[in-house]
Formats: structure tokens, C-alpha cells, sequence
């Protein structure tokens, strides 16, 4: 059975978002060749991209989580940034590559980047699905980017409306009632 979802009109299909983390993974896998790498991704919503990405890196990478929180509920970002937990792992010398799902005000990134940063590794890189760029209040460098897109509030392939819709495997555009 499939459940009606008729405030959420598809803008990217599942093939679209394949064949382009196909060619982030290949584009990764050519600039991280002989670097030690850990590719960090922030939870919740990255899971699905972060899995995808990272099969498409064919390279000996290190993989590690950080959790974190910035929209206290809704569509409306609360602007602070709550670090659930950490990344398990030193990242002191090593190339380390952060993974996100949306770059929205940049907020989250320019904090979790900065916190990074303040570990010294080799180097720090920025990987994202989708950039919202007219909505940026602070300027993060963004080294691979799906899909930039429009000021929509997006959900599905990870990204939430309050938690829900994450699950789905295209990305699409919510709008309210
Ligand atoms: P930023 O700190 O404003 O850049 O927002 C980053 C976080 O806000 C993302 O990791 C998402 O969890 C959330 N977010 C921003 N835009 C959207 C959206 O369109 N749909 C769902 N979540 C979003
Ligand atoms: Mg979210």
C-alpha cells in the first residue's frame, strides 16, 4: 500500500539523486585518493545520502557520527545549535570530510565546522545534498553540493517535517495546509 502524500509535490526523483551522489561519490574518491579520510556525517537527517555517498567513495574511508539539532520543531529554524553527540573519533591529522543533509541559514555547519576546525585536522571539507543559498545568515564553504534549490521547505530522502518523512526515497516539496 502507498500511503497519499498529497501536500508533497516530488523535485527530485530517485534516479536524479542517484546518478548525482554517483558523481560526488566519484569526484571524492578522486580528490581523497592516499588521504587518511574520515567522513563525518550529522544525524538525523543525513542517513540516507551519507549511506549512499559513502558507497559511492571508493576509497578506504573512516566513517564516523555527530548528532545534532537545530530546528527545535517545524519549519522555522530556532537559529541554536545543539551538539546530541559527538564523533567517536580523533580527527587530529586527518582529512576529515563533513556530510549534511540541507545547508539552510548555515547556522549548524558554521558552528560544527568551527568546532571542528578547533581539532586540527589535515583538512576540512563540506559535503551536502541541497543548498538553499537565498536563506544563508552565515557564509559556510560548500566543497560538494548535490542540488541547489529554491527558498522550499523540503522533506523525504532524510530531510523532516517534525520528524516524519525522512523515509521517503525522492526529495519533495512540503507545502501547508
Ligand atoms: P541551517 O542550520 O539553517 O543551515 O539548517 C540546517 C538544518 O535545518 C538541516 O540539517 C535540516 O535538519 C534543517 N532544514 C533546513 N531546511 C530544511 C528543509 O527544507 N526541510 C527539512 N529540514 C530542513
Ligand atoms: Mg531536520
Amino acid at each position: 500500500m502507498t500511503m497519499s502524500r498529497p501536500r508533497i509535490k516530488p523535485l527530485l526523483t530517485e534516479p536524479q539523486i542517484f546518478a548525482r551522489v554517483q558523481a560526488l561519490g566519484e569526484a571524492i574518491t578522486r580528490d581523497y585518493a592516499g588521504k587518511e579520510t574520515v567522513v563525518i556525517g550529522l544525524l538525523n537527517g543525513v542517513y540516507p545520502f551519507f549511506a549512499d555517498l559513502t558507497r559511492a567513495i571508493d576509497l578506504d574511508i573512516d566513517v564516523s557520527f555527530m548528532r545534532v539539532a537545530s530546528y527545535g520543531n517545524g519549519m522555522e529554524s530556532t537559529g541554536e545549535v545543539k551538539i546530541i553527540s559527538d564523533i567517536d573519533k580523533s580527527i587530529r591529522g586527518k582529512h576529515a570530510l563533513l556530510v549534511e543533509d540541507i545547508v539552510d541559514t548555515g547556522l549548524t555547519l558554521h558552528k560544527v565546522r568551527n568546532l571542528m576546525l578547533d581539532r586540527e585536522p589535515a583538512s576540512l571539507k563540506i559535503a551536502t545534498l541541497l543548498n538553499k543559498p537565498s536563506r544563508r545568515r552565515v557564509e559556510v564553504p560548500l566543497d560538494y553540493v548535490g542540488f541547489s534549490i529554491e527558498d522550499h521547505f523540503v522533506v523525504g530522502y532524510g530531510l523532516d517535517l517534525d520528524g516524519k518523512c525522512r523515509n521517503l526515497p525522492y526529495v519533495g516539496v512540503y507545502t501547508p495546509a
